[in-house]
């Protein structure tokens, strides 16, 4: 085993305290020394400390490199900024990758699901930069740019070499957003051709949802730009049993930020129903990245067979457990 390590823990807010203790609670049955740097961020923060993102959550990552991060409530049309886009952009974490792939024992529509989402995670309208010029008009800028979309596109491609995956889709809405998206498009045409071996495809967004939705198996790795890679990545999400099992990792050149696709699901928070699996996920991932093989990978089968067995499972995945007696199952199968 690894020697002991230090991680950052955003424990977020909604449910997001609620899944990180279970998660912590089964990382540390399965034998894991971590130690936990905890850093709160969010609108408690801001009321407390003046911001939703202090220096302090960005310098801990900077440190340890590596961070589990839990949702983070965004106000939804007013108030502070994204913390999770911030972070992001703060920590130049351009890569999201949202991998998608059926479980046993989860009931879905298609049994054949094998995609992994890698959505640009640092431009597009997340820039922020929107005015409102009267009354009744406002408005947002989209940027893309040639670095940052080369970036994510050579990304995606060497995912599909080192994955032994056969294809990638651009994803873009080119037809309208001609010069935004026709640049991403562009862009990926060029670093698709140092890649002969994979095969590179294109496919409009629009199209794209149709046909995920129908046929989902024609498709392998996706390369979007950050709003469509957002919004696909939670219907993909939907495609193997829901936000509640889909994880998602923020990769930069330097930091690593391991954080589920789902959002802080106020409408569940302190009820002890969430599903922590996604974050559990993220979390096996986040230990294969430091080094703690056997522990990931033991974490993950006893998952698996939890969800397996189908006796306990959470609300989301058609049980009754509630997170705690879902993650002690967990405990219990380790
Ligand atoms: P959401 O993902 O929080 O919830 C959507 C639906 O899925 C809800 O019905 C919720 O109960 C359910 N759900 C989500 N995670 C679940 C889990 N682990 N177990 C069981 N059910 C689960 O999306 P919503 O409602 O659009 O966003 C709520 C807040 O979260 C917003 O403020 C949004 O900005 C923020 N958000 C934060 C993210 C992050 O921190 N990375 C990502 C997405 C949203």
């Amino acid at each position: 085993m690894s020697e002991r390590k230090t991680i950052t823990l955003i424990p977020g807010d909604g449910i997001g305290p609620e899944i990180s203790s279970a998660v912590c609670e089964i990382i540390k049955a399965a034998g894991v020394d971590i130690d936990w740097d905890i850093q709160t961020a969010g609108a408690d923060v801001a009321v407390a400390e003046g911001t939703p993102l202090p220096q302090r959550v960005i310098d801990s990552i900077k440190k340890n490199k590596v961070a589990l991060k839990a949702p983070v409530t965004t106000p939804i049309g007013k108030g502070f900024r994204s913390v999770n886009v911030a972070l992001r952009k703060e920590l130049d974490l351009f890569a999201n990758i949202r991998p998608c792939k059926n479980i046993e024992g989860i009931n879905t529509p298609f049994s054949d699901v094998d995609i992994v989402v890698v959505r640009e995670n640092t431009e597009d309208l997340y820039a922020g930069i929107e005015r409102q010029i009267d009354e009744n008009t406002a408005e947002s800028i989209k940027i893309i740019t040639r670095a940052a979309s080369e970036r994510i596109v050579d990304y995606a491609f060497q995912l599909a070499l080192k994955n032994s995956r056969k294809t990638v889709h651009a994803v873009t809405k080119a037809n309208i957003c001609k010069l935004t998206d026709g640049l991403f498009l562009d862009c990926a045409r060029n670093v698709a051709k140092k890649y002969p071996q994979i095969e590179y495809k294109e496919i409009l967004v629009d199209n794209l949802c149709m046909q995920l939705v129908q046929n989902p198996s024609r498709f392998d790795v996706l390369v979007l730009p950050n709003l469509y890679g957002d919004i696909v990545s939670d219907l993909t999400a939907g495609l193997i049993g829901g936000l509640g099992i889909a994880q998602g990792a923020n990769i930069g050149s330097e930091y690593a930020v391991f954080e589920p696709v789902h959002g802080s699901a106020p409408d569940i928070k302190g009820l002890n129903k969430a599903n922590p699996a996604a974050l559990l996920l993220c979390a096996v991932n986040m230990l294969k990245h430091v080094g703690f093989l056997d522990a990931a990978v033991k974490i993950e089968n006893a998952l698996y067979k939890v969800i397996k067995d189908g006796k306990v499972l959470t609300s989301d995945l058609g049980g009754d457990a509630s997170t705690t007696e879902f993650s002690a199952e967990i405990i219990f199968n380790l």
